[in-house]
């Protein structure tokens, strides 16, 4: 891919993420919201019992206070209920330490259903210097309605061997050497099950909590329309380097082949 072309798509996707409070937002009409809130366990990215180089990784993370977490839970509903069109639905991410708080809320809030959980699995513990960590992700499925969609099949390894499966994804973390770290950054493969499962090509895909903005990279080659915040400013720095890193993979390539790019 050319400099000149690839410079100006950097810059109009990032135009897609906007540094903004997740309450600032109205009538997105998105069609699949994916959202990882804080974890709610005062954390910040750089704790010493991560085995990574601290000087990568970047400032400005919002985590929220455990106190204020149901009500913070709240608010993320009533902004996913806002944001979502009629048809729509959202996946909610959640470690295992206020999972119960996110499962309660969602069974409070009225205008949204939950129409399943499914766990994403990955191997953390050696990458923990100080103890063994718990290595389940929970991912929320909620809709607005009885209309949603679903995909039985993904073309990532999810997939490609044994039955469709909607219950457990098991994916490595794809640490990147050398580079501005988001903290809590979604794997890409992981994202791109998800996106082909839940939605289809040109479908909105919305993130109010994006961090990195790996969603709407990985949404890019997917042929997904895309649209992220975040308050902190350093997430969208992740993102534009990120961007100039998959634009420059053999990935590339593999998205150029099957007409997605
Ligand atoms: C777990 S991280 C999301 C990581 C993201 N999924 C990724 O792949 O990089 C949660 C994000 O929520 C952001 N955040 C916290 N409170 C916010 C708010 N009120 N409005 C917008 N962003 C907020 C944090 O700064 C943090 O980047």
């Amino acid at each position: 891919m050319c400099r000149i072309s690839k410079d100006k798509i950097i810059k109009e996707l990032s135009s897609f993420y906007k540094i903004r409070d997740m309450l600032e937002w109205d009538n997105v009409q998105a069609d699949l919201i994916i959202t990882d809130p804080p974890f709610g366990i005062q954390f910040s990215g750089k704790n010493g019992n991560y085995n990574r180089k601290k000087e990568n990784v970047v400032d400005g993370y919002v985590e929220w206070d455990v106190r204020e977490y149901p009500e913070k839970i709240r608010q993320l509903l009533m902004v996913i209920d806002k944001n979502l069109n009629s048809q729509g639905q959202a996946l909610i991410f959640s470690g295992w330490n206020n999972s119960n708080i996110i499962h309660n809320e969602i069974l409070k809030y009225k205008k949204l259903y939950l129409e399943g959980k499914m766990y994403w699995i990955y191997n953390f513990a050696p990458a923990c210097k100080k103890r063994p960590a718990h290595n389940v992700y929970e991912i929320f499925w909620v809709t607005k309605s009885d209309k949603w969609k679903y995909n039985n099949r993904c073309s990532t390894e999810h997939c490609s061997t044994g039955e469709p499966n909607l219950t457990t994804f098991i994916v490595k973390r794809d640490y990147k050497m050398n580079m501005p770290k988001y903290p809590t950054r979604l794997p890409f493969k992981l994202l791109q099950s998800l996106i082909e499962h839940f939605s289809n090509e040109n479908d909105l895909i919305f993130d109010p909590l994006a961090g990195s903005g790996m969603l709407g990279i990985v949404s890019y080659f997917l042929k997904r329309n895309f649209i992220l915040g975040d308050l902190n400013e350093n997430g969208k720095v992740v993102f534009e380097s990120l961007l100039t890193f998959y634009m420059d993979k053999p990935l590339v390539g593999f998205f150029q082949e099957r007409g997605f790019i």
